[in-house]
C-alpha cells in the first residue's frame, strides 16, 4: 500500500514569538497560566516548523445547520457497498470525464459522478459562460451584497452547466508576499475584509444550489515550488514542496481567519493546497485538518484535494482528507493513493469503516445541504475541447458521443458584471476634478496595448497565458473563456463618437514618435497600463506564476512617462492582480488622475467608461497597499529554494504583520494606504459612539464534553470476491476504479511495504468518543466567539453636491506589544444624497477583541487597554474611542 510519513521533521524555525508571549511578567490574559511548554494538549505545543500529530479524524456531526443534509446522507450512505463508497471519494483520474474533475458514479442508485469545476471567476474551460470580475475587485468594492450577488451569479452558471461543485472562491493565498501570483484569485491580503467577502461568496453560490469549494487551504502564499514536479519543469531540483511555516498565532489570527468565516457560513467543500504547512503536506496534515478544521472550526462538509496534491493513501485518510482529484497519483498515471488501495486499506482495517463513512457521509451532506437533489442537471459541457462531439473520455479516447450543447447560461449577468468592475475602480488621484470627464472633450487620445484587443482573441493564450491587449482576466486555472470582452478602447471611443467628438489611440506601447505626436493633440490622455501574474504552471515573460517585481508591464513606466511629458492632462488606468510601483506619479502635475481597476472581467471598458465619464461615482477603496518600494511589505516570496534539494523552506516571521500592519509598524508611509480611495463628492464624518452590548467582563465559556463515537453506515462484506472487476462494465483505460485485481488482499495492494503498519499514527484508527477542543463548538468555532460585545455607530455626511457611495471602515487596536497598531474589524458601504447624512452601525464580536492564546489553545481578550475607529481608511481614522 502506498502511503508516506504525513508530516516530516523540522528544518528551520521561527523565532517570532507569540502575542502571548508577553516579554515581560504580567500575563497579558488574566487568567492564562504559562507552564514550561508541558501542555497535556500535544496541539498547545505547536511547533512553527514541525505540525504536531492529531488524531483521529473528527466524524461529522451534523452540527450547526447541517442536520436535515446528515440525516439524508445517512440514508443513502448506509445503502452503499463499499466499492461504492470508494467510488464518492476517488476522481476517476485526469481528462478520465467531462469535468476537470469527478468522481465514481453509483449508477445502481442513480447517482452521476459529481462534477467538479473550475474557477473562482465562473465556469472555467467552456463557453457561452460570463468572466466575473476578480475576488480582488470584489474586495476593493467593500460590499457584501455585490460580493453574494455575484456568489449567485456564478453559482447559477455552474448549475446550469451541470457543475455539481464550483472550485472557488479563494482564501488562500491570502496576499502575504504583494507578488503572489494568485492573489487576485482571493480577495485581500487582510482577514476580515477577505473572510467576508469569501462567506458571502460561498453563500451566494450555494445559494444556486452549487456546493462551493473553498481554496486553498492553507499557506498557499506562493507559486514557485508549490509542487515538485512542477518546479522539476523549471529545472529546480527539489525533493517535496515548499513549506509554509506557520506558528500557531499568526495562523489563527491571519490565515485561518477567513476560513472560520466560510465553515460559519456553511461551506461545503474546502480544497487543501499543494504546499506543505510546517512540512506537512496540507492534504494529509493532521494538525491542519483534523485539528483546526474539523475539530476546532466544526467543519461538517469534506475536504478535497488540489489537483495532484495528495501524497499517501492511509496517511492521507487517517489525517482527515475525505476526497482525492483527480484521482490518479500523478496526471494519466492510471494508478491512485486510494480508488483500489482504499478498498484494500479498509477490507484489511487499516482505514476504519467509520472513516471511509466519515468521507462519504461529508460528501454527500455538501450535496444536500446546497440542494443538488432538485437542482442537479446532466452535465451539458466538456473541460477538455469545446467542439460539440468529441470523447466522453477524453484522455482515453473512448466513448464519442455529443459532448458540448453549448448552453448559454448567461442570464443577465453583465449588469453585475459591468457593476461590479465600476464599484471596484479605485479612484486614487483627481487634481482639480479632472474626473469625471464629461465626454465633450475637443480631443480624446486613449494609450496603451492595455487599453485594446489582444490580436490571438480575446481567449488566444491558453488559460489567460500572456499579457496581451487589456487585463480582464489573469492565468491559471482561476480564469474562465470570455464571451467577448469590452476594451477600454471600444468603450471609450463610443463614448465620444457619442458625443461626435475626437478619438485616436495608440495599442503599442513602444511607438514613441506617434505617441509623442498623439500626445501633444490631445486635451485628455488616457493611458491604460498593467501588471499580470498568474497560476504557476504557466510562465508569461519570465513570471512563473509569481510576479518577479512589483513594476508595470510591457514598458508601462515609459509609456506614462512618454505621454505625461507632452500632456498635462494625463490620467493613468491600471489593472493589476496586486499591489504595484507608482513611482513620483502620485505627485507628477501632469498626471491629473490615477485609477486602479483590477481585473475587471468581460465588461472591462464598459466599467471603466461608467466612472471616467461620471455615470458612476466611485466608491471602491484599496484592498491592499500601495507602497513606495518593495522593501517596504517587509514579506517577499522565496525565488530560489533555499534547502538543498529538501523543500523549501518559508518562515512567516513576520506573523500577522503583512500589507498595512507592517508599513504601520514600521512607520512607513506608503504612496496610498489600505483602504484608500477617494470619491467625486466629499464625506465628513462625526458621532460615534459605542454602546455596550456585552462588554468585555462577561464569560466566555470554553466547550467541553465529548463527541459521541463514530458511527458507521451499513455492512460491508469482508469478501474480496465482491470487489472484482464487474463482468459488466467496460475498462477504460487509465481510469480509477475502485476494484481489487486479485482477491488475495496484499496482490491486489502491489505493494511492496504491504502489511507494514509501522508508520500508521497513534489513536488515528480509534472510533472511541473524544474530546471536544476549547474553541470549537460550532461550525466556525465556539459560537461565543460571535456574540457581539459592543455596537459601534457613527455618521457620515455628504459633503459635496453629488449622490455618492463611501466605504465606513472600523478599525481596532488591541494594544498589546505584539499586536499590530489596527486592524480592519468591520465595514459598511453606504450610498448617500449631497447634504445628507447616513448612519454606520457595526457590530464588534469577541472575537474581534481576542488574540489566541497558544496555551490555553483558545481565544482570549487581553488587559491591553482597546480602541475602537472609524474613518475613510487604514490612515485616516477621524473619530476614535476607548472601549471600557
Ligand atoms: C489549482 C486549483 C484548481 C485545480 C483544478 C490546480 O492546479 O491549484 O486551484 O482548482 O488545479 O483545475
Amino acid at each position: 500500500m502506498m502511503w508516506l510519513a504525513p508530516f516530516a521533521l523540522l528544518v528551520t524555525s521561527l523565532v517570532r514569538p507569540s502575542s502571548q508571549q508577553d516579554g515581560n511578567t504580567t500575563a497579558p490574559f488574566p487568567n492564562a497560566t504559562y507552564p514550561n511548554a508541558t501542555s497535556p494538549n500535544p496541539a498547545a505545543a505547536v511547533n512553527a516548523s514541525f505540525s504536531p500529530p492529531y488524531y483521529p479524524a473528527p466524524w461529522g456531526t451534523g452540527a450547526g445547520e447541517w442536520a436535515s443534509a446528515y440525516a439524508k446522507a445517512q440514508v443513502f450512505v448506509s445503502q452503499l457497498t463499499l466499492t461504492e463508497k470508494v467510488n464518492l471519494t476517488t476522481g476517476v483520474g485526469w481528462e478520465g470525464e467531462r469535468c476537470v474533475g469527478q468522481n465514481g458514479a453509483i449508477p445502481r442508485l442513480g447517482f452521476r459522478s459529481m462534477c467538479l469545476q473550475d474557477s473562482p471567476v465562473g465556469v472555467r474551460d467552456t463557453d457561452y459562460n460570463s468572466v466575473f470580475p476578480a475576488g480582488v475587485n470584489v474586495a476593493a468594492t467593500f460590499d457584501r451584497g455585490l460580493a453574494y450577488a455575484r456568489g449567485q451569479a456564478m453559482g447559477s452558471e455552474h448549475q446550469m452547466k451541470g457543475s455539481d461543485v464550483q472550485l472557488g472562491p479563494v482564501a488562500g493565498p491570502l496576499g502575504r508576499a504583494p507578488e503572489g501570483g494568485r492573489n487576485w484569485e482571493g480577495f485581500s491580503p487582510d482577514p476580515v475584509l477577505t473572510g467576508i467577502q469569501f462567506a458571502q461568496t460561498v453563500q451566494g453560490i450555494q445559494s444556486a444550489g452549487v456546493i462551493a469549494c473553498g481554496k486553498h487551504y492553507i499557506g498557499n502564499e506562493q507559486e514557485h515550488f508549490r509542487q515538485s514536479p512542477e518546479a522539476a519543469g523549471y529545472g529546480y531540483d527539489i525533493s517535496d514542496a515548499v513549506s509554509a511555516n506557520i506558528d500557531d498565532v499568526t495562523m489563527h489570527e491571519l490565515y485561518l481567519w477567513p476560513f472560520a468565516d466560510a465553515v460559519r457560513a456553511g461551506i461545503a467543500s474546502i480544497m487543501c493546497s499543494y504546499n506543505q504547512v510546517n512540512n506537512s503536506y496540507a492534504c494529509q496534515n493532521s494538525h491542519m485538518l483534523n485539528y483546526l478544521l474539523k475539530g476546532e472550526l466544526d467543519y461538517q462538509g469534506f475536504v478535497v484535494t488540489d489537483w495532484q496534491g495528495q501524497h499517501s493513501g492511509v496517511g492521507s485518510a487517517l489525517a482527515g482528507l475525505d476526497m482525492t482529484m483527480p484521482g490518479d497519483t500523478l496526471f494519466n498515471s492510471g494508478q491512485s493513493y486510494w480508488g483500489a488501495n482504499l478498498t484494500v486499506a479498509v477490507l484489511n482495517g487499516t482505514v476504519p469503516q467509520w472513516r471511509l463513512d466519515d468521507m462519504c457521509i461529508r460528501i454527500i451532506a455538501a450535496w444536500y445541504y446546497v440542494g443538488r437533489d432538485n437542482a442537479s442537471i446532466p452535465i451539458n459541457f466538456d473541460a477538455w475541447t469545446t467542439d460539440t462531439y468529441g470523447y466522453q473520455h477524453f484522455f482515453a479516447k473512448e466513448g464519442y458521443t455529443l459532448i458540448n450543447e453549448h448552453v448559454d447560461v448567461r442570464q443577465e449577468h453583465a449588469d453585475l458584471i459591468r457593476q461590479i468592475g465600476s464599484a471596484s475602480t479605485v479612484l486614487l488621484k483627481n487634481t482639480n476634478n479632472a474626473l469625471p470627464l464629461t465626454g465633450k472633450e475637443k480631443f480624446t487620445a486613449v494609450f496603451g496595448d492595455d487599453a485594446g484587443d489582444n490580436p490571438y482573441g480575446p481567449n488566444g493564450c491558453p488559460d489567460r497565458g500572456c499579457d496581451n491587449g487589456t487585463l480582464g482576466m489573469a492565468w491559471g486555472s482561476g480564469s474562465a473563456n470570455f464571451p467577448y470582452l469590452v476594451t477600454p478602447e471600444t468603450a471609450i471611443q463610443n463614448e465620444i463618437l457619442s458625443n461626435n467628438g475626437v478619438f485616436q489611440s495608440i495599442t503599442n506601447n513602444f511607438a514613441g514618435m506617434q505617441i509623442q505626436q498623439l500626445a501633444s493633440q490631445a486635451s485628455v490622455a488616457i493611458v491604460f497600463v498593467n501588471a499580470d501574474s498568474g497560476e504557476g504552471y504557466i510562465t508569461v515573460d519570465g513570471n512563473e506564476g509569481d510576479r518577479n517585481n512589483l513594476t508595470l508591464w510591457d514598458g508601462g513606466d515609459v509609456l506614462i512617462q512618454n505621454v505625461s511629458a507632452i500632456c498635462n492632462n494625463t490620467i493613468v488606468v491600471i489593472h493589476s492582480t496586486g499591489p504595484l510601483l507608482l513611482g513620483n506619479y502620485s505627485t507628477n502635475p501632469n498626471i491629473t488622475a490615477i485609477l486602479w481597476a483590477g481585473i475587471p472581467g468581460e465588461q472591462s471598458g464598459n466599467s471603466i467608461a461608467d466612472v471616467l465619464y461620471g455615470r458612476v461615482n466611485p466608491g471602491a477603496k484599496l484592498p491592499f497597499t500601495l507602497a513606495e518600494a518593495r522593501e517596504d511589505y517587509g514579506t517577499d516570496l522565496l525565488y530560489i529554494p533555499n534547502n538543498g534539494e529538501g523543500a523549501p523552506q518559508v518562515a512567516f516571521t513576520e506573523g500577522v504583520f503583512i500589507d498595512y500592519r507592517a508599513l504601520d509598524r514600521a512607520n512607513v508611509t506608503p504612496v496610498y494606504e489600505f483602504g484608500y480611495g477617494l470619491s467625486y463628492t466629499t464625506f465628513s464624518y462625526s458621532n460615534l459612539q459605542v454602546k455596550t452590548v456585552l462588554g468585555m467582563n462577561g464569560t466566555y465559556t470554553p466547550t467541553t464534553g465529548s463527541t459521541p463515537p463514530a458511527p458507521t453506515y451499513g455492512t460491508i462484506s469482508n469478501n474480496t470476491a465482491d470487489y472484482q472487476f464487474p463482468s459488466n462494465l467496460t475498462y477504460v483505460p487509465y481510469y480509477i476504479y475502485p476494484y481489487l485485481n486479485s482477491t488475495t488482499l496484499s496482490i491486489a495492494a502491489n505493494s511492496s511495504d504491504y502489511g507494514d503498519n509501522s508508520d500508521v499514527p497513534p489513536n488515528s484508527q480509534n472510533g472511541s468518543s473524544q474530546p471536544l477542543l476549547p474553541a470549537s463548538g460550532a461550525p466556525g468555532g465556539n459560537p461565543e466567539l460571535y456574540d457581539v460585545l459592543y455596537e459601534v455607530t457613527a455618521t457620515v455626511t455628504n459633503t459635496g453636491s453629488i449622490a455618492g457611495e463611501e466605504v465606513l471602515q472600523l478599525y481596532i487596536s488591541l494594544g498589546g506589544p505584539y499586536d499590530p497598531k489596527i486592524m480592519l474589524r468591520n465595514f459598511e458601504r453606504l450610498s448617500i444624497q449631497p447634504g445628507m447624512s447616513a448612519a454606520f452601525t457595526a457590530d464588534i464580536t469577541r472575537r474581534d477583541l481576542s488574540n489566541w492564546d497558544t496555551v490555553a489553545q483558545n481565544w482570549a481578550i487581553s488587559r491591553y487597554t482597546k480602541t475602537v475607529y472609524v474613518g475613510s481608511s487604514s490612515r485616516k481614522l477621524p473619530l476614535s474611542a476607548t472601549l471600557s
